[in-house]
C-alpha cells in the first residue's frame, strides 16, 4: 500500500543520500540530546563546531551535570537563545541524580525534562531508542503537509493534531531512527519552502500536494 511505499522509498533514498553529521554517529542518547538542543534554532553548519567543542569538554550527562554553568553558558557563546543551556544543565542534574545518570527511553518521561518538548522528546526515543515515535517540526511539518496536501493550517491545534497523528503512522517500525533523520533531510534539503525540487524527491510519486499541482501553496500561510 501507500504506506509501505513511502516507508521503503524514504529509507531507500535515506541510505544513498542522508547526510554524516556528527551527531549520527552513535545512538548515545547524551550526544543526541546535546545535538537536537542546539539545533533548535541553529543551523546544522552552525551547530557542528559548537557540538564537537561542547561534547570534548563534557564528553557524557555526569560531566555536563558536574559543571558549573558559567562553563556551560561560556561553550555556548555565539549560539544564541542562552535559556537553551541552563536547561541542559538543568536536565543534565536530574538524570545524574534522579535517573542514575540513565536517559529515559520514553517520550513522555523525556518530556518531563526542562526543556524538551514534544519534538526534542520523539527525537531522542527514535534516534537512540529506534523507537517509532512521531517527530513534527519545521522541515517534517513541510514535507508532511505536502505528502498528504493537508488543507488546514499545520501550525493550528487542528493541524498539530493531524501531522503529529500521521507522523506516529507513517515512522518506520523497524528502522524508526533512520526514518525519522530521514524525513529531516528530505524536508530540508529536497522539500524546500520555496522551490521544492520535486524531480529529485524519492516521494514524488507518493505525493498528494504535488498530484494536485499544489506543492507551491503548501504547506497553507496562516490566515491573517
Ligand atoms: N535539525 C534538527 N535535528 C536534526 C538532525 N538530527 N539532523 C539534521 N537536522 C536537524
Amino acid at each position: 500500500g501507500w504506506r509501505r511505499r513511502v516507508r521503503s522509498r524514504v529509507l531507500r533514498w535515506y541510505d544513498q543520500n542522508g547526510r554524516k553529521l556528527p551527531w549520527r554517529e552513535s545512538a548515545d542518547p547524551y550526544r543526541i540530546w546535546v545535538s537536537e538542543i542546539m539545533l533548535q534554532q541553529t543551523t546544522v553548519a552552525a551547530v557542528v563546531p559548537y557540538f564537537d567543542r561542547f561534547i570534548d569538554r563534557f564528553p557524557d550527562v555526569q560531566a555536563l551535570a558536574n559543571a558549573r554553568q558559567e562553563q556551560v553558558l561560556k561553550l555556548w557563546e555565539g549560539l544564541g537563545y542562552y535559556s537553551r543551556a541552563r536547561n541542559l544543565h538543568k536536565a543534565a542534574g536530574i538524570v545524574a541524580t534522579e535517573f542514575d545518570g540513565q536517559f529515559p527511553q520514553t517520550a513522555d518521561e523525556l518530556k518531563q525534562l526542562p526543556g524538551i518538548g514534544p519534538y526534542t522528546a520523539g527525537a531522542i526515543a527514535s534516534f537512540a531508542f529506534n523507537q517509532p515515535a512521531p517527530i513534527v517540526e519545521a522541515n517534517t511539518l513541510r514535507l508532511y503537509s505536502r505528502l498528504i496536501e493537508l488543507d488546514i493550517d499545520p501550525r493550528g491545534t487542528q493541524g498539530q493534531k493531524k501531522l503529529w497523528k500521521f507522523a506516529a503512522w507513517i515512522v518506520s517500525r523497524k528502522r524508526a531512527a533512520d526514518f525519522n533523520q530521514a524525513v529531516m533531510d528530505i524536508g530540508s534539503q529536497v522539500c524546500r519552502p520555496v522551490d521544492p525540487q520535486c524531480p529529485k524527491c524519492p516521494l514524488m510519486p507518493s505525493c498528494k500536494a504535488l498530484e494536485a499541482g499544489r506543492q507551491a501553496e503548501i504547506p497553507l500561510e496562516k490566515k491573517k
